[in-house]
């Protein structure tokens, strides 16, 4: 798909990935509808890139409500003009060990990070199914390998991995397109924002990427219609030995999860 020109609507672009995202997009010639929920980092960022001589426009929203998905995709519609991307790259953590955590903190993790997603999807998906389009979902390492204490963003991350892989295969053949991005850690924070309940441990890895080479290379797998893209950093190393190894790397996490 080409960039320029394209219309894309970027959820989580007040900072981190979606931050970085909308640069590189908006660089490559897209113009961008920037959706979160802080104002002001919206401004900033369509700031940085309307100075830089690109387009985009802010759009707060707070997207754990269900009910502003097709409204979002209406307001950035009449004014950008018609979505042909959309990266639902917003997402949340509530980390905890599964005995402190309550439903409300699951149900807060796959609203957000799921249903969201979908609603989004479901107001994009008649167009898209006509005219084409791409729907792009940002997932994580962890809907693949759960770690201790993430069980909630874990489930809502490995539900939009199983909807969108559905989707990509209920599409083919048709015009509409589904890309599933697979980041490991990166260095935006969210390690440090994510709600706690109960004093879980977090394991981290050793090494975490900058939010421009994932973004770098989230606009190449746009333009080269991709169906996957992984950076995964340091965390492929288990995803690769949780191939072939399941209960050695339960048993590895489990010594380093406990260890004092
Ligand atoms: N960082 C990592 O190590 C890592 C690893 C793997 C996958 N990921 C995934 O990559 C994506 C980007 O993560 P990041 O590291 O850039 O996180 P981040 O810096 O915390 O940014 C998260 C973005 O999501 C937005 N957001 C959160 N809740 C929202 C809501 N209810 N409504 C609208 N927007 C909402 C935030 O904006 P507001 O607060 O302004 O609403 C922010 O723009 C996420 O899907 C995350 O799960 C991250």
């Amino acid at each position: 798909m080409q960039l320029s020109g394209s219309v894309v609507l970027l959820t989580g672009a007040s900072r981190g990935l979606g931050r970085a995202l909308a640069q590189t997009l908006a660089a490559r010639g897209a113009k961008v509808g920037c959706a979160a929920r802080d104002r002001v980092a919206l401004d900033e960022a369509v700031a940085e890139i309307t100075a830089a001589g690109g387009t985009a426009a802010a759009f707060p929203c707070d997207l754990s409500e269900l009910s502003e998905a097709a409204p979002l995709v209406e307001r950035v519609e009449s004014q950008l003009g018609p979505i042909s991307i959309l990266v639902s790259n917003h997402g949340t953590a509530t980390v905890g060990e599964v005995a402190d955590l309550s439903l409300a903190d699951f149900e807060v993790n796959l609203r957000t990070n799921f249903l969201a997603s979908a609603a989004l999807t479901e107001a994009l998906l008649p167009s898209f199914a006509e005219r084409g389009g791409t729907l792009a979902y940002v997932l994580s390492g962890l809907a693949l390998r759960p770690l201790p204490a993430w069980s909630t963003y874990a489930a809502s991350k490995a539900a939009l991995r199983g909807y969108a892989d559905a989707l990509r295969i209920e599409l083919a053949g048709g015009p509409a397109r589904v890309l599933t991005i697979q980041p490991g850690t990166m260095q935006t924070g969210f390690l440090d924002r994510m709600a706690r309940v109960g004093e879980p441990k977090i394991l981290r890895p050793r090494s975490a990427a900058p939010p421009e080479r994932v973004a770098e290379a989230v606009a190449r797998a746009l333009e080269r219609d991709r169906a996957r893209v992984s950076v995964l950093g340091s965390s492929s190393l288990v995803q690769a030995a949780d191939l072939v190894a399941p209960g050695l790397v339960d048993w590895l996490l489990a010594r380093m999860y406990r260890r004092p």
